[in-house]
């Protein structure tokens, strides 16, 4: 009988470019039906026993050898296709990429977050307010006569109305010197009892290492029937200890602002070793029970209702916290000051 030469499919095996010319020599070789392996072994069933046996082992280490060689280049063909896609697709799944830099809020709005949660787990509303005030909310109905230095050039930034919409043309108006008019806008807008805090930005024609033009400030208000100042001073406890941490003692010093009877100022001072800070006592928020005339400016009776309010500045705390000594680094968008904290 005749026996069958494989080199020629051994060398196209061996050239074969692509997968799909490897998967063609395969179905010559092993095709359930014309396969010229597949037929060579069906022949064997025409030999003899002795013929068939010898004839037989020689056929199988063929068709073994030529299996593992289509195996091996399959797996070479493989390897390059996926070379190649790497190359030209720009989708890679199997790269790990470096983790791509995470950045963080401003010290300020992270601190008003922070605050705006204390709080509102305290019950309180946030509330908004207009940074360009008519001088009657911004100093009138809270209490600040005409002549009070707040109202001098000197530290107040004044503009006039183009008079667009319903307003009057020419009134004079200011930026808002700190955020207690909003006292008066939440009591015309609410009935009581009230718990507000209204967080925004303030303008003072100051500008040094501890003061800038523009800097934010938090008032809070509550307004109850029977509000003392014991409850202030429970929540300003509370409050700084959450905001500022560690162990704080305070220390409340009597005060004055037209639209607080009494009016108070709150000082904190870390107790203990290196959490000291200095020491000091420091001043953090101006705060005091509601004027009755203020109460009665915001249309309330202050026979029936009574409250507290405070305000408090947020650069000056967040200069605490973190032991900035100059406010102006929290804008000069210096990321080796930023990216410190
Ligand atoms: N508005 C005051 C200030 O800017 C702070 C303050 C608010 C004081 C509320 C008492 C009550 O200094």
């Amino acid at each position: 009988m005749s026996t069958t030469d494989w080199t020629p499919y051994e060398g196209r095996i061996a050239g074969a470019a692509t997968l799909e010319a490897l998967d063609a020599i395969e179905q010559e070789l092993f095709g359930r039906k014309q396969g010229a392996m597949t037929l060579a072994l069906k022949a064997l069933g025409n030999l003899s026993p002795d013929e068939r046996r010898v004839r037989g082992a020689e056929l199988n280490a063929q068709k073994q050898g030529l299996e593992e060689q289509l195996q091996g280049r399959r797996t070479e063909l493989r390897a390059a296709s996926r070379g190649s896609l790497a190359d030209t697709d720009p989708l890679d799944v199997t790269l790990t990429l470096p983790r791509a830099p995470r950045g963080h809020l401003h010290l300020v709005p992270e601190f008003i977050r922070s605050v705006e949660g204390i709080f509102g787990r305290m019950g309180f509303d946030v509330a908004d307010g207009t940074e360009i005030e008519t001088e009657e909310y911004n100093f009138d109905l809270l209490n600040i006569p005409a002549d009070h230095p707040a109202r001098d050039a000197q530290d107040t930034f004044w503009v006039r109305d183009s008079g667009i919409g319903n307003r009057t043309e020419g009134e004079r108006l200011v930026l808002r010197t700190h955020t207690s008019p909003v006292q008066i806008r939440y009591m015309h807008a609410h009935t009581p009892p009230l718990r507000m805090i209204c967080p925004g930005r303030v303008y003072r024609k100051d500008a040094d290492a501890t003061h800038s033009p523009m800097f934010h400030q938090f008032e809070g208000l509550m307004v109850d029937r029977h509000i003392s100042l014991g409850h202030m001073k429970g929540v300003m406890i509370e409050a700084m200890r959450a905001l500022l941490g560690g162990d704080i003692e305070f220390r409340f010093r009597s005060s004055y602002f037209p639209f607080v009877e009494p009016g108070l100022e709150v000082d904190v001072r870390w107790r203990g070793g290196a959490e000291t800070k200095e020491g000091r006592w420091l001043e953090v928020v101006g705060c005091g029970m509601v004027h009755p005339q203020v109460l009665k400016n915001g249309g309330l009776d202050p026979d029936e209702w009574r409250g507290f309010a405070f305000g408090f500045g947020v650069e000056r705390l967040v200069m605490i916290k973190h032991g900035i000594r100059d406010l102006r680094m929290l804008y000069e968008g210096d990321m080796r000051f930023a990216e410190q904290f």
